[in-house]
Formats: structure tokens, C-alpha cells, sequence
């Protein structure tokens, strides 16, 4: 068993590696302030500090005796950046410097951090590699940029080993729907679930390249691994390498759901990156992981669950007695071996752990 922290533990993705943590039987600390995240995603297993993760003294005391921190505390609305960009550098940058200098102090706990798509801005219709030139467009892009290059001399002058995510657009059950600052995926899925009206901003017709959560965790995981065996400092792309335009998604949610959706169409944001596609190779040939979970298969992992058994292909997954073995196989460490797999998709499909 080993000591993790997870920055940002109560929020969407952090919960759900929360979880994975756990059943794999480690201990993990949360630290998290409750701003976007809630209490009641968290496993009653977690041991949960609530706090602000720029405060350095405080993330000093959190990281003593952890083997790995995953940072994944921000804000993390391209919106919200616009609107407040003060409050966010704070704590998109600074926080990630405050995390650093605190595994720095420990004596260069490994550290495996939420950088983001946004910071390579428009790079027209080609899927996007990791050498392309950032181009960010907002503040939240600047500062995931700015936290790489930070994490980069981590490695370099204190010899904190780092792995930044370029998250593609990251769905999932517990993304939070309440709020305009909200992922695009669980707005839609809430809105047309309750026969409300969706707004497309703009034409509708930029595009995102949509990565479920639970590949996101696979890669997590397989990342820490990595660089516990092999101290280093990188970034990765988090993608599936297929885009989805928002009017396309919107017809796919409602296809999935049985509604046809209500839409209207709104102003453009400033700032909206128009086509967002990444190449994933780079984290195939580095971790072996890949994305594997299909839009329509990963949307239903939003429905209530009579919805889900009477959507093609689902149900005989759901039924299956045995879940088949994970097929993603990593080398011994974190995980044990094991990577979260087809297995644990279809449990998200089978228990749609919307909340606890
Ligand atoms: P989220 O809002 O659900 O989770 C963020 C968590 O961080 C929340 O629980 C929030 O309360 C916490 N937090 C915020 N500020 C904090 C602070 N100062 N101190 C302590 N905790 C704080 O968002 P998410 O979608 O789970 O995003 C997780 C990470 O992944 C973020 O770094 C985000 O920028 C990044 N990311 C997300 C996506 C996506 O599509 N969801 C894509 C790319 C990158
Ligand atoms: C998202 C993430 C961000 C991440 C980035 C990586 C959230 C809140 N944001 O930003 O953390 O770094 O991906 O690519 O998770 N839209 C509508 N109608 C709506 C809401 C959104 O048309 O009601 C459109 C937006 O204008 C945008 C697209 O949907 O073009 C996606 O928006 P959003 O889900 O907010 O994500 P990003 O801005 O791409």
C-alpha cells in the first residue's frame, strides 16, 4: 500500500481516481477546498483535508510520507478565466508552483498534473502532437502552460519528477451540470434529460475531441507508475484522436437518451477554440495506454440506468455475469500491474455513480 495525494479529490475527475485509488488498496489523502468539488463525492475511505492547495505551509504538512501527488485542484472553466483572471492565475499557476516546491521539499515526490488542450489554441484541422507550438487563447491556457514550464524546472533544477496531461475534453458521471462554467457534456445531458432548452455557442460547429473519465484515470495511473520507475519530466496528450462538432453532439446525446433536443443558439465565447483534436500516439508509444471508450458507449454512462438497458449493444454488456479482465496490462507498481480497463467502463455503464 502506498500514500497518494490527490489535489482536487472531491471534484469530477479527482474522485473517480480517488476511487480507483482505493480499490486498489492505498491510502489517499484529498486536498480539496469544496470550491467546484462536493464532499459526497469522496470515498469515505479518503482521508480529506480541506484547504486552498496555494497555501504552501499547508501543502508542506499534506505531502509528508506520500509517494505521488496528483494535482489536479484548479479552475477549471475557460470562462471562468475570462472572468476572473486574477482569481484563477492564483490558483491555476501559483497553486501548481505551491504543489511543486512542496514535493520539492519532501525530497522530489513524483508529481503527475492536470495540464490542459487549451494550451494549443487553434492549430487548425490537424490532429494535434505534443511538439506543436502552444498557442494559448485565454488565461486558463497561459497558466496550464505556464504550470508545465514550472513543472519542467521542477525536474530540471530540484529534480521533482513531473507529468503533465494535455486533457482533451474530459465527460464522465459527477461532472458537475449546475453551473453556465460546467463541461459542455454534462449541460446537454442534464438539459435534454429534463426536456430544457440547450444553447449552442457560436454556429455549434467547433469541435472537441470528448475523452471519458475513466480513460482518463487509466492514464493517471499508468502515468505515476511511469514515472516512479523512470524519474523524468514530460507532457502527454489525454485524446482520442476523434473530433465531435457540439451540434453533433447534441444530436448524439438526444439519440442516446430517446429526446430530441431543444436548442437555441447564442453568442460565440470569447476566446472558444474552434477545432480542438489530438493525436494520442505519443502517450501509446510512452505508456502503451490508449483512449478506448466510444462517444455513444461513454454517453451512457450519463443516463439513468433503465435508459442505458435499452440502448443497443449496452445491454448484453450489462448483462455479462463476469466484467472481462482489464486488457491494459502495466508494469507492477502503482497499480499492482493492473490498469482500469474495459472492466471498470463497464462498471460506470452497470452503477452510473452519478453521486455517493
Ligand atoms: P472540477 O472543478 O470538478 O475539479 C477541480 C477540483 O479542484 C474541485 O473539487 C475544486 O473544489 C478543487 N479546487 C479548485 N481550486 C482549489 C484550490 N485553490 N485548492 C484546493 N482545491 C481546489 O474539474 P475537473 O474537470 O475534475 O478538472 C480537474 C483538472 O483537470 C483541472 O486541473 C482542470 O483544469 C483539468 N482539466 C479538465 C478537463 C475537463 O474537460 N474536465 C480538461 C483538461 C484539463
Ligand atoms: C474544456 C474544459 C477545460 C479543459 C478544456 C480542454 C470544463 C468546464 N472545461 O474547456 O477544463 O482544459 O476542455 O480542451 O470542463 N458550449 C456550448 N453550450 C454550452 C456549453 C458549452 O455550445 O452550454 C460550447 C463551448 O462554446 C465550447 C464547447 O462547447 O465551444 C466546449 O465547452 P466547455 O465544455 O466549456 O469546454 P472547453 O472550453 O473546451
Amino acid at each position: 500500500m502506498s500514500t497518494y495525494i490527490v489535489t482536487g479529490g472531491a471534484g469530477f475527475i479527482g474522485s473517480h481516481l480517488t476511487d480507483f485509488l482505493i480499490r486498489a488498496g492505498h491510502h489517499v489523502r484529498v486536498v480539496d477546498d469544496l470550491s467546484t468539488g462536493h464532499e459526497e463525492n469522496l470515498d469515505p475511505a479518503a482521508e480529506f483535508i480541506e484547504g486552498d492547495v496555494t497555501d504552501r505551509a499547508l501543502m508542506g504538512r499534506v505531502v509528508e510520507g506520500a509517494e505521488g501527488i496528483f494535482h489536479l485542484a484548479a479552475v477549471a472553466s475557460v470562462q471562468r478565466s475570462n472572468e476572473d483572471w486574477c482569481g484563477t492565475h492564483r490558483v491555476n499557476q501559483a497553486g501548481t508552483v505551491a504543489v511543486l516546491d512542496a514535493a520539492r521539499a519532501a525530497g522530489g515526490v513524483p508529481v503527475c498534473y492536470a495540464s490542459s488542450a487549451a494550451i494549443y489554441g487553434d492549430q487548425g484541422l490537424l490532429a494535434i502532437r505534443e511538439g506543436m507550438r502552444p498557442r494559448p487563447m485565454t488565461a486558463y491556457g497561459v497558466d496550464k502552460l505556464g504550470s508545465e514550464m514550472h513543472a519542467t524546472v521542477a525536474f530540471g533544477v530540484h529534480g521533482v519528477p513531473t507529468l503533465g496531461f494535455r486533457f482533451f475534453n474530459v465527460y464522465g458521471p459527477r461532472q458537475d451540470p449546475n453551473s453556465p462554467y460546467s463541461g459542455v457534456i454534462s449541460i446537454f445531458a442534464a438539459r435534454i434529460l429534463a426536456g430544457s432548452t440547450i444553447t449552442l455557442h457560436g454556429d455549434g460547429l467547433q469541435s472537441r475531441d470528448f475523452v471519458h473519465v475513466s480513460d482518463v484515470v487509466r492514464h493517471l495511473v499508468g502515468g505515476m507508475d511511469a514515472l516512479r520507475r523512470e524519474p523524468q519530466s514530460l507532457v502527454l496528450n489525454v485524446c482520442t484522436g476523434r473530433g465531435t462538432t457540439i451540434r453533433m453532439l447534441a444530436e448524439t446525446l438526444g439519440e442516446a437518451a430517446a429526446r430530441v433536443p431543444m436548442i437555441q443558439f447564442g453568442p460565440a465565447r470569447a476566446g472558444d477554440i474552434r477545432v480542438s483534436l489530438g493525436d494520442p500516439s505519443e502517450a501509446i508509444h510512452v505508456l502503451g495506454l490508449e483512449a478506448r471508450v466510444e462517444l455513444p458507449e461513454g454517453l451512457a454512462t450519463l443516463l439513468p440506468a433503465d435508459m442505458r438497458q435499452l440502448m443497443p449493444g449496452l445491454a448484453a454488456q450489462n448483462s455479462r455475469k463476469k466484467p472481462r479482465r482489464p486488457a491494459n496490462i502495466v508494469a507492477p507498481g502503482l497499480t499492482g500491474g493492473i490498469a482500469p480497463g474495459v472492466a471498470e467502463v463497464a462498471q460506470f455503464v452497470a452503477k452510473a455513480p452519478t453521486a455517493r
